[in-house]
């Protein structure tokens, strides 16, 4: 058996306790000073003071891992990516920063559409490839379960390919990665005005296979104006759920149509964007116990105005952190900005944002049963920054901090 036992941690941040966290909760990171973890193995048997825990370690069997000046914390879950793809679309982004908006370059042709023709075209090693590159970033900056989406394919074949991907990485990368189907991402010019009918063709062909290959946990939506209606949505989402997929779902990004209230009604486990999201819809996430998925990396860089993340702690949410990382509207997986993002422009705690970037975005991924918090019984994924207390997360700005990784009890970065 492995035997490693971390010592003096200047701050073992814990995130312990029932999950996900709700409003007032998020601030209650279980932080203990000159901290300790013993591991087994790929779980964590013990947490407590260096003090407590040197009493149940007989130092001679154990790898003895020394953390002082560090801090120590759960790694992180990055709870919406759109990772595998082909092609890139740098173009769009200029265009977007001489003026040009995310909805009126998607309605010319441009967008989520412009990046299934090269995804159609990459075979599932290429994709594999461009996948695992990004999966060693996400690492890089301490991220240990990720969720990926399909959604570029838009016919059977390619969006089982793109799923066949992510679990052969599963299989082979050390982060561990959650598969969503996002079959309606967008609407291909031959479907337009047949919403219904391409609904039916992923409930009724795609979706089935899915299943049969387990491919993918959840199913997901992209609910717009000029993409799908909240109806459309609905009859998704409630079908989805009969073939026991669990529900995502894009919700009130650009325009507010009502995506977390339909969230709620569904029993969807998080709603993700909400920049628009109402006052209602909010109220109605929390008391249904929609997790509330905030992407600001995509707001920073389509310029909209952040989602209502103070509001949303304040009125009893359960607020994830996440990336979105994807071709279009968000390139980016830096959770280093995101930290920045949150504490200076979305008024979040630095607490706040940690439970956001660990067990709320676990369950989101229906994951916090085995990863998001040091506590006996989790799989030992844990990360250790640079600087012996998280307050250097937000004020050395933007730096990733993260100096060692552990995955499943194996160090995987360093
Ligand atoms: O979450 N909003 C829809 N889907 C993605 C964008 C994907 C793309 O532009 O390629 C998102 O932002
Ligand atoms: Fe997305």
């Amino acid at each position: 058996m492995k035997k490693r036992y971390i010592r003096h941690a200047s701050e073992l941040v814990t995130c312990k306790g029932k999950a996900p966290k709700h409003g007032k909760e998020m601030s209650d990171i279980g932080l203990i000073y000159d901290g300790a973890v013993i591991i087994h193995d790929d779980k964590i048997i013990a947490v407590g003071t260096t003090e407590e825990l040197d009493k149940q370690v007989n130092s001679e069997e154990y790898e003895v891992i020394d953390a002082a000046g560090k801090t120590v914390m759960p790694g992180f879950v990055d709870s919406h990516t759109h990772f595998i793809f082909g092609g890139y679309r740098a173009d769009e982004f200029s265009w977007r920063l001489k003026g040009d908006s995310y909805m009126s370059i998607m309605e010319r042709g441009g967008g989520i559409n412009a990046t299934v023709v090269p995804t159609r075209e990459a075979s599932e090693e290429e994709l594999m490839e461009a996948g695992k590159e990004r999966l060693n970033r996400m690492l890089e900056f301490g991220v240990t379960t990720v969720e990926g989406k399909s959604g570029y394919g838009m016919d059977c074949e390619t969006e089982l390919k793109m799923l066949r991907a992510m679990k052969k990485l599963n299989e082979t990368h050390p982060v561990d990665i959650v598969s969503t189907f996002l079959g309606p991402h967008s609407v291909l010019p031959q479907w337009k005005g047949k919403e219904r009918e391409f609904l039916d063709e992923q409930l009724n062909h795609v979706m089935p296979k899915v299943k049969e290959e387990n491919l993918a946990e959840f199913a997901d939506i992209f609910t717009e104006k000029n993409v799908f209606t909240v109806e459309d949505s609905e009859y998704y989402m409630t079908k989805a759920k009969e073939m026991g997929f669990k529900l995502k779902i894009h919700a009130d990004e650009i325009y507010q149509l009502g995506g977390s209230e339909l969230a709620a009604r569904v029993g969807a486990v998080s709603a993700d964007h909400l920049l628009k999201a109402s006052d209602e819809g909010i109220r109605q996430m929390r008391d249904a116990g929609v997790i509330s998925t905030i992407l600001p990396l995509t707001a920073f860089g389509l310029k909209e105005e952040y989602a209502p993340a103070r509001k949303m702690i304040d009125e009893g949410c359960a607020v994830a952190l996440a990336s979105d990382l994807n071709p279009g509207s968000c390139f980016s997986n830096s959770i280093p900005l995101m930290v920045a993002l949150g504490c200076i422009y979305m008024n979040m705690s630095i607490e706040e944002v940690i439970t956001a970037l660990t067990i709320n975005g676990a369950a989101a991924v229906d994951r916090a049963d085995k990863v998001g918090s040091i506590e006996p019984g989790k799989a030992a994924d844990i990360i250790f920054l640079k600087f012996p207390s998280i307050h250097f997360m937000p004020y050395h700005t933007a730096i990733n901090l993260v100096e060692t990784v552990i995955k499943n009890g194996d160090t995987v970065y360093h």
